[in-house]
C-alpha cells in the first residue's frame, strides 16, 4: 500500500521534495517517494501513517491506498465496490465518497471517466451492497464532515488508478492532509468590484477553515494594498486596521469600517487581541514565519490567514520553520496551497477554546 498524495501538474517535484523533507526531519529516515504520473505523488504507507504529514503542496492525500488496474468502467465499479465494503461493512456510521481524476498521462481530462466510475459504482453499491449505501452521505460532492469514514477513488489513467478508505481511527492521524473537498480544490470565487483578485484566497482560506468573518469582529490586515482582503472583511460587516506602506482604493479609504496606518507591518502589533490576523505580505518567507511565532505566541489573533510566498523552490525549505511554528502554536490550524495561490502557500487557522 502507498500514501497517494495528489497536486497541480508541475508540481510534483515540488511536492516528492517537500514530502522528503517533512518526513525525514519527523523520524531521521529516508522515505520511498515516486512521481507516480501528472500531478500525483506516492509515499511507501508506513512512514507516512506514522507522522501525520503536513505537506502543503498536496492537494489531497489518499492514505493508505491500493492500486488498481481496471479496463472498463464496470470494472473499475467491481473492484472499488469490494475494497470500499471489505473497510465499511463492519462500521456502522455515515461515509462519504469523493471520486476524482488526475490529467491522465496523455493529457486527456479524466473527469468524465471519473464520473462514470462513480455512477457505476453507485449503481454496484445498489445491486449487493445496500445497507452500506444507505449509510452513504447522498450530499457527497461537498466537503464531508469529520465525523464520517472516507472513501476516495483516483484515476491517475482510464485503467490505473487508487482507492483510499479512512474510518474513524485514521481521521485524526490525517486530518492535516485529508481535504474534505472533493480534489481538495475549490472553485475560486470571483468578484469583479474586489481591488484585486487576491480576495479569492481570503474566501477560499475561509472555507477552509469553515469559519467567516464576521459582522463586528476586528481584523488587522497586514500588507494590505490595493485592499481586496480589506474590501471582504469590510464587507462582512468587520472593523477592519489596515497597514501597508500604500494607501488602499480610494473607496475603501473613507469607508468608516476601516483604519488605514501607512507604514512598516512587521512594526504593527494590537493592543488587545483581534478576531483575525490577516497578512498577505510579500517579504522572505522567514520573516513571515516569524510574525506568525509572534502573533500566535502572543496569543494576538482568535483566528488567522497568512500567506507565505516564494521566490523560488529554493524558498521551499523554509515552510518546515513555519510548520514548527504551527504545530507548537496550540492552533487548529491548516496549511497548504491553496487552489488560488501560485506561487505562495497560505497558513490558517483558528484558537482552539
Ligand atoms: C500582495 S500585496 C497584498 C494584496 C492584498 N492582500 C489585497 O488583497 O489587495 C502585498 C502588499 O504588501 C505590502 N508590503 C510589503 N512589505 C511591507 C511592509 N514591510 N510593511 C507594509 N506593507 C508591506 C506591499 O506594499 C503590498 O501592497
Amino acid at each position: 500500500m502507498v500514501d497517494v498524495f495528489t497536486c497541480d501538474v508541475d508540481w510534483e517535484a515540488a511536492l516528492a521534495d517537500e514530502l522528503r523533507r517533512t518526513l525525514a526531519a519527523g523520524q531521521g529516515i529516508s522515505p520511498r517517494i515516486a512521481v507516480a504520473g501528472p500531478g500525483c505523488v506516492t509515499l511507501e504507507s508506513v512512514v507516512g501513517s506514522a507522522n501525520d504529514p503536513l505537506v502543503a503542496f498536496a492537494s489531497q492525500c489518499l492514505p493508505q491506498a491500493e492500486h488498481c488496474s481496471a479496463t472498463s468502467i464496470s470494472a473499475w465499479a467491481d473492484w472499488a465496490c469490494r475494497r470500499i465494503s471489505d473497510k465499511l461493512d463492519a462500521f456502522d456510521g455515515p461515509w462519504r465518497l469523493h471520486v476524482f481524476a488526475r490529467p491522465f498521462p496523455d493529457g486527456v481530462d479524466g473527469r468524465r471517466r471519473a464520473q462514470l466510475v462513480h455512477s457505476k459504482l453507485t449503481e454496484r453499491l445498489r445491486e449487493i451492497r445496500r445497507r452500506l449505501l444507505r449509510r452513504r452521505n447522498e450530499q457527497d460532492q461537498g466537503p464531508w464532515l469529520l465525523t464520517e469514514a472516507w472513501a476516495q477513488v483516483l484515476l491517475t489513467s482510464p485503467s490505473e488508478g487508487y482507492v483510499s478508505v479512512v474510518d474513524e481511527a485514521g481521521r485524526d492521524a490525517w486530518r492535516h492532509v485529508v481535504s474534505p473537498f472533493v480534489a481538495g480544490e475549490i472553485e475560486p470565487a470571483v468578484d469583479k468590484q474586489a481591488p484585486s483578485r487576491a480576495f479569492a484566497k481570503l474566501v477560499e482560506a475561509e472555507l477552509r477553515l469553515g469559519r467567516r468573518i464576521a459582522a463586528g469582529e476586528t481584523c488587522v490586515d497586514l500588507g494590505a494594498s490595493p485592499g481586496s482582503w480589506t474590501y471582504t472583511a469590510l464587507a462582512r460587516g468587520a472593523r477592519v486596521t489596515a497597514i501597508d506602506r500604500s494607501p488602499l482604493r480610494d473607496d475603501l479609504m473613507v469607508d468608516r469600517g476601516l483604519t488605514f496606518v501607512q507604514g512598516d507591518a512587521f512594526a504593527y502589533e494590537p493592543e488587545t487581541p483581534v478576531d483575525w490576523l490577516l497578512s498577505d505580505i510579500i517579504a522572505f518567507p522567514d520573516r513571515i514565519c516569524e510574525l506568525l511565532r509572534i502573533w500566535l505566541g502572543k496569543r494576538l489573533c482568535r483566528q488567522f490567514c497568512v500567506t507565505v510566498k516564494f521566490r523560488g523552490r529554493d524558498d521551499d525549505a523554509a515552510l518546515e520553520n513555519v510548520k514548527t511554528v504551527l504545530r507548537e502554536s496550540g492552533y487548529d490550524f491548516g496549511l497548504r496551497r491553496l487552489t488560488a495561490n501560485k506561487n505562495e502557500a497560505t497558513a490558517y487557522g483558528r484558537a482552539v477554546s
